[in-house]
């Protein structure tokens, strides 16, 4: 099939996927959310660049009525730092996030084995009084002066998704938002986005019961073994980067994608061919087992390059390797990327 070809079809294919889907209820207000940033940005500093970082894992709802969903593997750990690189670069975010997945700054403090209390100690002098604990103060004072820092300057817009279709829905406004400011823009796409959905004409309006309704109207099915087997038939989610570049992203806006595998052989093919196929500007590579302290960045000029946290540093791997992939920040500029320097050499 022909380039010109592909592009058509997943044209096709997506604007079926927006008619067939309802958008999010919340889409109005993000898009309003979202102008309002990107106008500040562009009024107050004309050359700040904006990224958009996605991250978290889409959910495939089972049921309209959701109880039961399919997920996508990501904590949000990758996006939520990432994002404070780029905030460190200068840019101003808009982080595109699953729903209660990793933030930008709270990250230190949440999803760990600690929980936020193990932080904090009543204070010995003071009748009733709350202080961080000695050992974490200095930490999170950066933490929190970095936080303020981005607040006080409205640098960071959070915004939450929760399914692939609130996803897609949320990526195409806020790519279209992003026309003003043209090359300032950049993509970079961390979220593990569904390959595989239900369309809505064949998706359950209730939930999905175990058994046939009986006299007890939940359990009255007399099945056993494979007569109860939930069999879900899933249709597969258009490729969405491929209309992102051609239609919805800026001319001239800088898109990275990550590419997520399981298989060591497979993972530099498929990179490159996401690149070949896509025509954007990076892809990220990663693997399952290994994507805290290895990547591989694929750049157009067919460069495939890997960065790698020693191990004596893997303890800190993920802030090491988080600010080697900030690197493609400093190319954002200069299209095509180039990157030098494969080992982080800070954490
Ligand atoms: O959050 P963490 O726990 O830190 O984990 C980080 C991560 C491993 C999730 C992250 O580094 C990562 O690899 N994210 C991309 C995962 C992913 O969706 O990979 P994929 O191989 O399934 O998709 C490749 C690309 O196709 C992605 O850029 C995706 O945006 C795009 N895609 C996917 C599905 C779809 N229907 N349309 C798309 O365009």
């Amino acid at each position: 099939m022909s380039p010109h070809k592909t592009t058509e079809s997943s044209k096709d294919a997506a604007a079926e996927y927006f008619e067939k889907n309802p958008s999010p209820k919340a889409l109005n207000s993000h898009q309003a959310l979202a102008r309002e940033f990107i106008q500040y940005h562009a009024e107050t500093s004309p050359d700040r660049r904006i990224v958009l970082v996605t991250s978290g894992g889409t959910t495939v709802p089972l049921e309209n009525q959701t109880v039961r969903f399919i997920d996508n593997f990501s904590a949000g750990t990758r996006g939520a730092t990432s994002a404070e690189y780029f905030l460190k670069q200068g840019y101003a975010v808009i982080f595109l996030h699953r729903q209660f997945s990793l933030l930008p700054y709270s990250r230190h403090y949440s999803h760990s084995t600690n929980c936020f209390l193990d932080f904090m100690d009543e204070h010995q002098d003071d009748e009733g009084g709350v202080v961080v604990r000695k050992e974490y103060q200095e930490k999170m004072r950066r933490v929190l002066e970095e936080y303020h820092y981005a607040k006080q300057n409205r640098l960071l817009l959070l915004l939450p998704f929760v399914t692939v279709t609130d996803y897609l829905f949320e990526l195409r406004a806020l790519a279209t938002l992003m026309h003003p400011i043209g090359s300032r823009a950049m993509f970079y796409l961390a979220a593990a986005v569904s390959d595989f959905f239900i369309p809505r004409e064949r998706m359950d309006e209730h939930k999905i019961q175990s058994r046939d309704n009986g006299a007890d109207g939940e359990t009255g099915g007399q099945g056993s073994g494979a007569s109860r087997q939930l069999v879900i038939n899933l249709d597969p989610v258009p490729k969405f980067l491929n209309t992102l570049v051609q239609s919805w992203a800026p001319k001239g806006s800088m898109i990275v994608s990550f590419k997520l595998e399981t298989n060591p052989d497979l993972l530099v093919a498929k990179a490159e061919q996401a690149l070949e196929r896509y025509h954007h500007d990076v892809v990220i590579g990663n693997l399952l087992t290994t994507r805290k302290w290895e990547v591989v960045f694929i750049t157009r000029d067919g460069g495939e390059h890997w960065v790698r946290v020693p191990k004596t540093r893997r303890s800190k791997s993920f802030s090491g390797i988080e600010k080697m992939i900030g690197l493609a920040e400093r190319k954002h500029e200069q299209h095509p990327i180039d990157l030098e320097g494969g080992t982080v050499t800070e954490g």
